[in-house]
């Protein structure tokens, strides 16, 4: 039973994504330092983990899963099995298990866990290393309210959760899991065209990048429609319309649309991978 009792995490697998979650958990007070507890075989992981969080880790997986309330699958999507494998005899009904892993489905942590056990599935993206993620997330079947909106209370907590079909999580990963990654390109392509017009690099990449933040937080905070957003900076015959001429001559948009519908389509066939090789 969870409920709006602290509960108790245990993070299998202290990599990157566990430490940037146990980082934020904390700092929001939804955890407590005693209650929060790592697992990872590699020493130099562990004492990592603890540099970072000031929490505990050991090195026994089992561990982690009888002392705690609620597991963090945070182990890449290659070794999730050999994970699954260790703890199916130690978890038990009694556990809310958040997996994090990329392409891992609802049905293959069932397989692997056993039948009846409370899961939720997590898309996340890298801005949850410095707290500013945006995640989709799936319930299994077992889960109840309470474990959804602790897992929607904690992720929001790292940034923002949506919560989605499984069906379409590889949207997610398309979008937002992907997306940081277009979004430099955008950014280093920004750059260069202040470059090209005289701009230093450091100040054009500055610019370029406080643009980017700026426009994107102008979305979130006014809750304008965009192109509501667009229109407002750009007077008749100006220098904004002639910019976004020239970005509509160059298909910016399909281009960003193609990018998702590859990537979610990637990820679709990968999930497929991972399955095939468990
Ligand atoms: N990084 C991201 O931006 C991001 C974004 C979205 C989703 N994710 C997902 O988040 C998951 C974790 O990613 P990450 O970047 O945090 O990976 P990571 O830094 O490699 O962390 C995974 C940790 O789990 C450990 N591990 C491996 N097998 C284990 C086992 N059987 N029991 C316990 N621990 C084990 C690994 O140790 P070894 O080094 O010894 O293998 C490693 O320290 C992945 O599934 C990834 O798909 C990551």
């Amino acid at each position: 039973m969870i409920g709006t009792v602290i509960p108790r995490v245990g993070f299998l697998g202290a990599g990157k994504m566990a430490t940037a979650l146990a980082r934020g958990w904390l700092a929001a007070g939804l955890v407590k330092n005693d209650k929060v507890i790592a697992s990872d075989p590699l020493n130099q992981s562990r004492q990592a983990f603890r540099g970072e969080t000031g929490l505990r880790a050991v090195e026994n997986n089992n561990e982690v899963v009888s002392s705690s309330d609620v597991l963090v699958l945070a182990v890449k999507p290659q070794t999730m099995a050999e994970l699954l494998q260790d703890i199916r005899r130690s978890v038990t009904g009694d556990h809310l298990i958040v997996s994090i892993a990329a392409g891992v489905a609802l049905r293959q942590l069932e397989e692997g866990l056993g039948p009846d056990r409370r899961l939720v599935r997590v898309m996340p993206n890298t801005p949850c290393l410095i707290g500013v993620s945006a995640s989709g997330y799936a319930p299994g079947e077992r889960a109840t309210a309470e474990d959804i909106a602790l897992v929607d209370r904690l992720l929001n907590a790292v940034g923002k959760a949506f919560r989605l079909p499984e069906c379409l999580l590889d949207a997610v990963t398309g979008l937002s899991g992907s997306g940081p990654a277009y979004v430099f390109t955008v950014i280093e392509a920004l750059s260069d065209g202040g470059v090209r017009v005289g701009l230093p690099r450091d100040i054009a990449t500055a610019l370029a990048a406080q643009t980017v933040y700026g426009a994107a937080k102008m979305v979130l905070d006014t809750g304008l429609h965009l192109g509501v957003l667009k229109d407002m900076v750009t007077s008749p015959g100006g220098t904004t319309i002639a910019g976004l001429h020239a970005l509509e001559r160059g298909g910016v948009r399909a281009a960003l649309m193609d990018a998702v519908e590859a990537a979610t389509r990637r990820s679709a066939e990968l999930a497929g991978k991972v399955a095939s090789s468990q």
